[in-house]
């Protein structure tokens, strides 16, 4: 299957270097405005670089489409993926206002073939795995879960853009940075009723710091912390999620890797050296990008779609309101 990649830049090159490694996929297009930038990822898989979508979008070999560029550049470029019928891979959030979210999420509604959204957080193991906790009745019935995820000022590959400081264009840590958690939160518990949220980012200062909190329809409180204000360079995830029968916790500070080494791989194999191997060495986002590939491959409905996409910015929406009213809103 070929693919074009759309965007050089962060997301671009993560997504471009894990679908290399995968047999089943070979990228024939980068994509980027930014010769320099897409010309050097280019060269280094293997592919073309071309500054438009247009050349994707005319070659009919090309099947699969990873969108990765920054989040004002949705809608038009989504349509033509459809239009052309691509496989498509978004990255999240669905899109910078709720208009063309919408419009994705309808466009998307009756879409064959694959549309699967970049919500990656369903592929770190400690918050799947919470999550089927969760739903198993692991807490009892949960009550209050509480979410942060904190990190440098983000910037763009594109040195004389940083769009992410443009509360504008990309939503400040709502809609960029919580939309993580947000995701997770709403398909752990279902649909959210009311939200109350703060930040700075609504003030004008670019980096951004927000609280949220927000009431389940099936009465979980959820606080969700999420910030651009820490050192550069430094990255935190954890959560805490309580019930009646006990509560589980994560701070990516405490996890330990787990090395495996087995006896009967060392004796089988040919050269008698072994490789370590962990279960935690393959990335979320090469997790992510290979059950894109099967979902193309077997027709199946991905883990996460436009729908959930849309839920997730419509919360980050909804907490971006608040923040900017003072009040609180229901869903
Ligand atoms: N899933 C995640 O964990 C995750 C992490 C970071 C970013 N993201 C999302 O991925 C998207 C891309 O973020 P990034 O950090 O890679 O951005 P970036 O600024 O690092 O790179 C964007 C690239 O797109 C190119 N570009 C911009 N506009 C273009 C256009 N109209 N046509 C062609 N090329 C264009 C730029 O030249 C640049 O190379 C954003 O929506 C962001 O929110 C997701």
């Amino acid at each position: 299957m070929k693919a074009a990649v759309v965007g050089a830049g962060l997301m671009g090159t993560i997504h471009a270097v894990n679908l290399s490694k995968m047999p089943e996929a070979s990228i024939k297009w980068i994509v980027d405005r930014d010769k320099t930038r897409g010309g050097k990822l280019a060269k280094a898989i293997g592919a073309r670089w071309s500054p438009s979508i247009d050349d994707v979008i005319k070659d009919a070999e090309t099947e699969l489409v990873i969108h990765a560029i920054p989040t004002p550049f949705r809608l038009p470029f989504i349509k033509k993926y459809m239009a052309a019928g691509k496989h498509i891979f978004c990255e999240k959030p669905l899109a910078s206002n709720l208009k063309e979210a919408q419009a994705i999420r309808d466009a998307a509604r009756n879409y064959k073939p694959v549309f699967m959204a970049g919500h990656v957080v369903r592929f770190f193991w400690e918050y799947a795995h919470a999550r089927e906790t969760i739903l198993s009745g692991g807490i009892g019935k949960a009550g209050i879960v509480r979410l942060s995820r904190c990190c440098g000022k983000p910037a763009s590959f594109d040195k004389k853009d940083n769009w992410y400081l443009d509360y504008k264009r990309s939503g400040g840590v709502f809609l960029d940075l919580a939309i993580h958690d947000l995701d997770w939160l709403l398909w752990t518990f279902g649909a959210a009723a009311r939200v109350f949220g703060q930040n700075l980012g609504s003030k004008g200062i670019a980096e951004d710091y927000g609280l949220g909190i927000i009431k389940f329809k099936n009465g979980v409180l959820a606080h969700v912390e999420a910030s651009w204000a820490e050192p550069d360079g430094s990255f935190l995830t954890g959560f805490e999620a309580s019930g009646t029968e006990g509560m589980l916790e994560y701070d990516m500070r405490d996890a330990a890797t787990l090395t495996f080494a087995e006896k009967k791989k060392a004796a089988g194999s040919a050269s008698g050296t072994i490789v370590p191997e962990s279960p935690s060495s393959e990335s979320p986002y090469q997790k992510e990008m290979r059950h894109f590939i099967q979902c193309v491959q077997e027709g199946a409905k991905p883990l996460a779609g436009a729908a959930d996409a849309f839920n997730a910015a419509r919360l980050a929406f909804a907490l971006m309101e608040s923040a900017r009213t003072n009040k609180a809103i229901e869903l």
